[in-house]
């Protein structure tokens, strides 16, 4: 089921020399625009509320039109869904919820047709509580083979005995899950007394994988190969920074771990042995044709450690989670780019660029909210899109969709919601349904209702209303899209710093002179050049121009 793809190549005119060195491929990753799709939030084909793969197969050619390159689509596999399909029972089927195999068959058959490359996720960290191994790992209890595949450990006792006798009383380690709480969960034998804890760094219903055991790594490169014959264009690597923990499961020392997560290289994050896996992982890529490709979900203290996974014989893109999370900040975004830049280009990668996804909060809302917060997000898109490198854009951030931040609690299924206090780290907000019409139950998103509730605001966002308004952030993102398409060498070629004045970051590329205005105030440049696209009004002048607050212009040259 390997199917041709109707349009080759995006733009890739100009690649740097690091390219030229890399491969004597086409790179088309290296500048590509890469759309995310939230399954169960894209489009809902059956009526039950939840999106599914018919539903996206139907809005692919929306997606063609938008001008983006491929979709990475999020898991859709069989899962019990403790944590919206990143739970996976069955790494080789369909979730009914989501559809099956044929379903996903005509899916990557249509969108190559319509010369969309499609990506789909694999989670190789954890497995779901409910995956065979698992399943069998428990009911065989303590000795069983199965339970070398995930991390079962005995606890510590509390003064030598617990006070049943049995001690064991207290989880092996300090690690915290990342969702809140203990990263372990104790077992209780077949027998009914308490047994071992294993290892979750995610929710309960995520035992983490065992990948010193050598089945772990046969499974997942037999996963791989099940979907590369089916015909996918490459992998999104969940947690591709988590698979290998450091021996003997030391303690971190430290009681508020969620500071240290992406400061510093953990016992459990980052450690050097996830490197041999994506070698081994770019080889079965690289044994396909078609330049199949991975993107690394990794989080690191550092742009130079994020471009360890991107060294020429490792994965091909990593998301650059530094610039997603720099704040609306001139000085430290300059800083960002320029580290970035400067990382990648030292393996021979381009970067990655990304500002929202189905873990964070959208960045509208990020940047401050309301009419300020929309006019940041639109300038904030054009400076990603003029950058050097491939660029992910999270469905509804065309559509300037905010963060949907009053959900009730009785609608909230994100698993951190369950382990948490308060409202931070909440993703279920950036999660609700796509309108794609301005009126009609669930703007569109399915015959019937949505899984969570959208706003009354949102029919005026949808897709319908903003098609053909030259003034909506879809029209935004659809001339940009076919700007980064006409213009030879934007997607990975050169790009300078131009002086510019306080808060207004300035540079070329090549055809092509950025204007970001951060500021809340006009202000006024020597005319760069001809006027090719604003995120905000902008009138052309012949010497000089005022830039408007906040916004983002590309100048031709
Ligand atoms: C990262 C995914 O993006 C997130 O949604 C998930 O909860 C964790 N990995 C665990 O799989």
């Amino acid at each position: 089921m390997n199917h041709e793809l109707a349009r080759t190549a995006t733009t890739a005119a100009s690649p740097s020399s690091a390219t030229e060195s890399a491969s004597a491929s086409t790179g088309w990753w290296r500048d590509a625009v890469i759309y995310q799709v939230y399954v169960r939030s894209f489009a809902d084909s059956d009526g039950d509320g939840i999106g599914d793969l018919r539903g996206i197969t139907g809005r692919l050619p929306y997606l063609a039109e938008l001008g983006v390159d491929a979709v990475w689509l999020t898991p859709f596999y069989a899962s019990p869904q403790a944590d919206g399909g990143y739970d996976v029972a069955d790494y080789r089927a369909v979730d009914p919820l989501f559809g099956d195999l044929q379903d996903a068959d005509d899916l990557v058959r249509a969108a190559h047709e319509l010369g969309l490359r499609v990506i789909v996720d694999i989670v190789p960290n954890h497995t779901s509580d409910r995956h065979e191994w698992f399943e069998r790992a428990l009911k065989e209890g303590p000795g069983s083979a199965l339970r070398e595949l995930y991390h079962f450990r005995p606890g510590k006792d509390v003064d030598g005995k617990g006070s049943d006798g049995s001690g064991g009383e207290l989880p092996p380690n300090d690690w915290e899950s990342v969702f809140g709480g203990p990263a372990w969960t104790r077992t209780t034998n077949p027998d009914g007394t308490p047994g071992d804890w294993y290892l979750h760094l995610f929710a309960p219903e995520q035992p983490d994988l065992n990948w010193e055991h050598p089945e772990v790594h046969a499974e997942f490169e037999a996963v791989l190969r099940f979907w590369l014959d089916l015909g996918v264009d490459g992998f999104r690597i969940d947690v591709a920074h988590g698979m290998v923990k450091a021996p003997g499961l030391p303690d971190i020392g430290h009681r508020k771990q969620v500071e240290l997560i992406g400061a510093q290289v953990l016992p459990f994050f980052d450690q050097d042995g996830v490197h041999e896996i994506h070698r081994s992982w770019r080889k079965i890529l690289d044994s396909y044709p078609g330049e199949r490709i991975a993107v690394a979900e990794a989080s690191t203290p550092n742009p130079g450690r994020l471009a360890r996974y991107v060294r020429p014989d490792e994965l091909h893109q990593a998301f650059n989670f530094h610039f997603l999370k720099c704040p609306w900040d001139p000085a430290r975004m300059r800083e960002i780019i320029d580290a970035s830049l400067a990382a990648t280009v030292s393996v021979g990668a381009p970067t990655t660029w990304v500002l929202s996804n189905h873990d964070v909060i959208r960045h509208p809302t990020r940047y401050g909210g309301g009419a300020q917060g929309l006019a940041r997000a639109r300038a904030a898109a054009l400076l990603m899109l003029a950058l050097p490198g491939s660029t992910y854009v999270y469905q509804g951030e065309e559509l300037g969709l905010p963060e949907v931040s009053d959900l009730p609690d009785e609608a909230r299924q994100d698993p951190a919601f369950f382990r948490s206090t308060g409202q931070e780290g909440l993703r279920d907000g950036c999660r609700v349904p796509l309108p794609w019409t301005a009126d009609g139950d669930s703007y569109g998103f399915g015959p019937a209702g949505s899984w969570l509730p959208q706003p009354a605001s949102w029919g005026s966002l949808s897709v319908e209303a903003q098609t053909g308004d030259p003034g909506s952030t879809l029209e935004l993102y659809r001339t940009a899209l076919a700007l980064r398409r006409e213009l030879p060498g934007l997607g990975d070629g050169r790009m300078e710093w131009l002086p510019g004045p306080d808060g207004v970051l300035v540079f070329s590329r090549p055809g092509l002179v950025c204007v970001f205005n951060t500021t809340s105030q006009e202000v006024q440049l020597p005319t760069p050049g001809r006027l090719l696209l604003a995120s905000a009004t902008t009138v052309e002048a012949e010497d000089t121009v005022p830039i408007p607050a906040d916004s983002c212009t590309w100048w031709a040259i």
